[in-house]
C-alpha cells in the first residue's frame, strides 16, 4: 500500500471536472502537484465519468496518488428536470471513480454539497447531522457519498455550501448580481429567506490540500465561517462596490419561482474541523471581498 502520508511533492493528482468553477484553482493551489486535469469540455485531457471504461484505463494509466472529484451534474434546476442526468453523472459517475481509485490504491477526494439536507434546522448542520435531500441534485450527491463509503477506505468526502468562484466564467449569484450592479440595474430584488455558508473555491482547496497531508480519512464540511441569506451576500457585494446608490428590496423565494425545491437552510458548520483544531476556514465576508476585488471585477473590466 501507498504511504498515505507521502509529502504533496511526491504526489501526482487526477483532478475530474477541472474546467469548472471550482476546478479552476487547482493549478494555483496544488502546484506542488504533478496535476492531470481532465474535464469533458475542451482545453483539458478529455475524461466523461459517466464512462466506465475510459475512467478505468485513465486512472490506470496515471495511477494517480490522488483523485479529486469535481465533475458533477450541478445545475439544480436542471437535476430536477433531467433526474436520469443526475444520477447518471453524480451516482454512477462517482462509482465509476471510486472503482477505479479502488482498483491503484489512490485516495479519493469527493467534493459534496449542503444540498443534502432538509433544511429545517435552526442552527447550521453539522457532521453527525443525518441527511435528507430537498431536491434530485441533493439525492444524487448523497448517492454519491454512499457509493464512496461502500467502495473505499481511503476517501474525503468535503461539502461546500454555495460556492463562490469562476472569475470571468462565474454565473452563479455573486457574478450575476455584481454584473447586474455594473450595468445599472436599480432596484434589485434579492431572496432573504434562504440561508446558506458561502464557500470560496480557492479557499476550499487550499482547505482541501491542507487536510490531504493528515490522512484523516472521512466526511467533513468545508464552508467559510459564518451563515447568510442571499440579500447579506448581495448586501455585502453592494459595499464592497462601494454602490449604496443601488436600492435593494428583500423578496421571498416565491418571487422567483424555480423547477427544483430549495431548502430553507443549507447554513452549514464545520463541526468535525474544529474539533480536530484544524479549521483553516475564513469569514464568507473576507473570501468575498478577496474574489470580488482581486478575481471577478479585474476580469470583467479587461472585458471591455
Ligand atoms: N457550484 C456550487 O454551488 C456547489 C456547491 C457545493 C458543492 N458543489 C460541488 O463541487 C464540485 C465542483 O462544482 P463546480 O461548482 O466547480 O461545478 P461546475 O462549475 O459545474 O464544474 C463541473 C465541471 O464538471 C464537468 N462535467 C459535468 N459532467 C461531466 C462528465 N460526465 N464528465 C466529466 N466532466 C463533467 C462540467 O462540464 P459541463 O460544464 O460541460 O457540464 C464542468 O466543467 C461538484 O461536485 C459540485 O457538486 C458545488
Amino acid at each position: 500500500m501507498k504511504n498515505p502520508r507521502a509529502t504533496m511533492t511526491t504526489r501526482k493528482m487526477l483532478v475530474t471536472g477541472a474546467g469548472g468553477m471550482v476546478g479552476s484553482y487547482a493549478k494555483e493551489v496544488f502546484k506542488d502537484c504533478r496535476l492531470i486535469l481532465t474535464d469533458q469540455i475542451d482545453g483539458f485531457a478529455h475524461l466523461d465519468v459517466c464512462d466506465p471504461s475510459a475512467v478505468r484505463k485513465a486512472v490506470a494509466d496515471e495511477k494517480p496518488d490522488v483523485v479529486l472529484h469535481l465533475a458533477a451534474a450541478t445545475d439544480v434546476d436542471r437535476c430536477e428536470q433531467d433526474p436520469e442526468l443526475a444520477y447518471r453523472t453524480n451516482a454512477i459517475g462517482t462509482q465509476n471513480i471510486a472503482l477505479a481509485c479502488q482498483a491503484v490504491d489512490a485516495v479519493l477526494v469527493y467534493v459534496s454539497t449542503a444540498g443534502v439536507f432538509w433544511g429545517d434546522k435552526r442552527e447550521p448542520y453539522n457532521e453527525f447531522d443525518v441527511p435528507r435531500p430537498a431536491n434530485v441534485y441533493g439525492h444524487s450527491k448523497l448517492a454519491g457519498e454512499h457509493i464512496v463509503t461502500s467502495l473505499l477506505r481511503r476517501y474525503y468526502i468535503v461539502r461546500a455550501g454555495w460556492m463562490i468562484g469562476g472569475g470571468r466564467k462565474d454565473k452563479k449569484f455573486v457574478g450575476k448580481i455584481t454584473r447586474l450592479m455594473i450595468e445599472g440595474a436599480n432596484p434589485l430584488r434579492i431572496v432573504s429567506d434562504k440561508l446558506g455558508s458561502p464557500t470560496y473555491g480557492k479557499d476550499l482547496l487550499a482547505g482541501i490540500h491542507r487536510f490531504l497531508k493528515t490522512g484523516y480519512y472521512g466526511l467533513y464540511h468545508m464552508v467559510n465561517k459564518g451563515t447568510c441569506t442571499r440579500y447579506e451576500v448581495a448586501l455585502e457585494i453592494r459595499k464592497i462596490l462601494g454602490r449604496d446608490d443601488v436600492e435593494m428590496m428583500p423578496v421571498s423565494s416565491a418571487y422567483f419561482p424555480l423547477p427544483a425545491p430549495r431548502a430553507d437552510s443549507e447554513a452549514m458548520r464545520n463541526l468535525k474541523l474544529e474539533l480536530l483544531g484544524l479549521d483553516g476556514m475564513r469569514p464568507w465576508q473576507e473570501a468575498l471581498r478577496e474574489y470580488l476585488t482581486g478575481e471577478l471585477l479585474p476580469s470583467l473590466t479587461s472585458l471591455r
